[in-house]
């Protein structure tokens, strides 16, 4: 998609389609909208007297100008209410008006900035939710198929240009256009990785992905094997995958800023659990919850967008992602409830569910976070149905041992859209995670069950600031009363985390 910034005003503009707006309970159209509803001989203003258009957030309504402008058609979005307007209404509006310009076959789309005039939204932020909510919207994942899927339009479009009558606000769009065109795309290889069934994105491929998109965009990356991960002292990570046919992959992603002033500095760690396909092992999952856990890589394909984004956005902070990738598979060498593994910091535990993986490969993972002297490490897993339970889809758990950085990532939440609850990271849960013949058990069984996988995790935490990110149940784009319709999310993976972690990322100064 090409994404471009005009100067001029958008009723001289020649596109498929332009985009104007109107806030609820407006009926006399000013800025950019009125200037085209009085090109229109005020057809806008008569949609809205017939009640047909009533700027509810995300309505799109089409006019057919009729050679009136150079426009072909112009698609008037509702923004709602203007007092709750704000970036995740921009990020709604797009997606609604890109869709609508979609279905109806427009292939070029220019728009205003929502928001970015009476909104009282800052300019650049303004236009990064712009396009980051129509790329967004108009993602589709690239299935085989031996035949055209019938719900598929015919067009694409492929060129988005933002409009702005004031050319002192062209370059600040500009950064806008920017920054969400690298997001949106950094989120489209996490979709992407997610979407792919796991006989295609095994530990092996999402490594080579991952490579790959480093070599693209000038990050250094290795990837350790089962021996080098065994020469770490990984035996947790290597108990899950034990089982597997595929081999498992840890895969080190580095950022390092170009000013030379900030290369002395700590990194951030980010570390995704990346299990290619949890079938729960010999403690096996139900098929009903096993249908969905090709997804249970979602925190691995959330550092690895993050860190697309962070080489070329730039922020001044070193960054370092790791996703440990692996299988979690029955078969006669698949490691079974009772056995006991000493991770790599020495701490010794007791498998009493070989469903409880992710924490396995985590607490080695974090381990290895540890000894690059971060300065602050975020895990990001799909690790409990318990959270699930207590949040639902909509909002992601968020634990953490640092209350500046937990504040700073439930900020960075809030404003993608992707909002954060803090849950207790208390040491009095540890005695359900005591063990007989361990120093820990994997699993402290149902109640709390995603505050004990946190507590878990915390025995790896060395003496750093740690944030963990429990956001299972957000992987996939459900129309379920639990998930919050939105128009910048399609079917299937949401790529969740990605806009969060980067978000973070460019703000943080820890
Ligand atoms: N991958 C699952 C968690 C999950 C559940 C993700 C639902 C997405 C949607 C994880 O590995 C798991 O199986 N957790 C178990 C642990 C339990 C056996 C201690 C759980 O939470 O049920
Ligand atoms: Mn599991
Ligand atoms: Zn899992």
């Amino acid at each position: 998609m090409n994404v471009s910034v005009q100067q001029g005003g958008i009723q001289a503009v020649e596109a498929e389609a332009i985009v104007v707006n109107l806030f609820k309970g407006v009926t006399e159209p000013t800025g950019a909208t009125g200037v085209v509803n009085k090109a229109l001989a005020g057809a806008i203003s008569e949609l809205i007297e017939a009640g047909d258009l009533k700027g509810k957030l995300g309505q799109t309504v089409v006019l057919y100008p009729r050679g009136a402008i150079p426009a072909r058609r112009v698609i008037v979005v509702g923004l709602g209410e203007p007092d709750k307007f704000d970036l995740e209404a921009g990020r709604e509006a797009s997606g609604a008006a890109i869709k609508a310009a979609k279905k109806v076959g427009a292939t070029s789309v220019a728009t205003i900035v929502h928001g970015g005039g009476s909104g009282g939204l800052e300019l650049t932020e303004a236009a990064q939710a712009v396009v980051e909510g129509s790329l967004l919207a108009l993602y589709k994942y690239d299935a085989p198929r031996s035949k055209r899927d019938e719900d598929e339009d015919d067009n694409q479009v492929d060129l988005l240009t933002l409009v702005e009558y004031d050319g002192s606000k062209i370059s600040q769009i500009e950064a806008g256009v920017q920054s969400g065109q690298v997001i949106a795309e950094s989120v489209y290889l996490a979709r992407t990785l997610i979407n792919q069934p796991s006989n295609v994105a095994t530990p092996t491929a999402i490594a080579a992905a991952a490579q790959s998109m480093c070599s693209e965009v000038g990050l250094s990356c290795a990837v350790l094997n089962e021996a080098e991960m065994r020469e770490q002292g990984m035996a947790a990570l290597l108990a899950v995958t034990q089982g597997a046919t595929q081999p498992a992959r840890f895969v080190i992603m580095k950022y390092q800023p170009g000013d030379s002033a900030q290369n002395g500095n700590q990194p951030v760690v980010l570390v995704g659990k990346g299990v290619a396909f949890d079938t729960g092992g010999y403690s096996l999952k139900p098929s009903a919850s096993m249908e969905s856990m090709k997804g249970d890589m979602t925190g691995a394909a959330a550092v690895i967008g993050a860190m697309r984004a962070v080489a070329l956005l730039k922020p001044p902070v070193p960054v370092i992602g790791l996703t440990p990738l692996v299988e979690n598979v029955v078969s006669a060498t698949a490691y079974k409830p009772g056995d006991v593994f000493v991770a790599k910091n020495g701490v010794s535990i007791e498998v009493v569910n070989t469903d409880a993986e992710g924490r396995l490969i985590l607490a080695d993972a974090l381990c290895y976070a540890g000894d690059l002297n971060p300065a602050a490490v975020i895990d990001v897993a799909t690790l409990t149905g318990g959270k699930v339970i207590a949040l639902g889809e909509r909002m992601s758990g968020l634990f953490g041992t640092d209350d500046s950085l937990t504040e700073a990532l439930m900020v960075a939440g809030q404003k993608v859209g992707e909002p954060l609850w803090r849950l207790p990271l208390d040491p009095a849960y540890d005695r359900q995670i005591k063990s007989e013949v361990a120093d820990i058990k994997n699993s402290g069984g149902r109640a709390a069950s995603a505050v004990t996988a946190a507590r878990f995790l915390a025995q790896f935490v060395g003496d750093w600031p740690w944030a963990h990110l429990d956001i299972a149940g957000g992987e996939f784009f459900s129309n379920s009363p639990e998930q919050t319709p939105r128009s910048y999310l399609t079917k299937g993976a949401t790529g969740i985390a990605v806009r969060t972690l980067v978000e973070f990322l460019r703000n943080w100064n820890g």
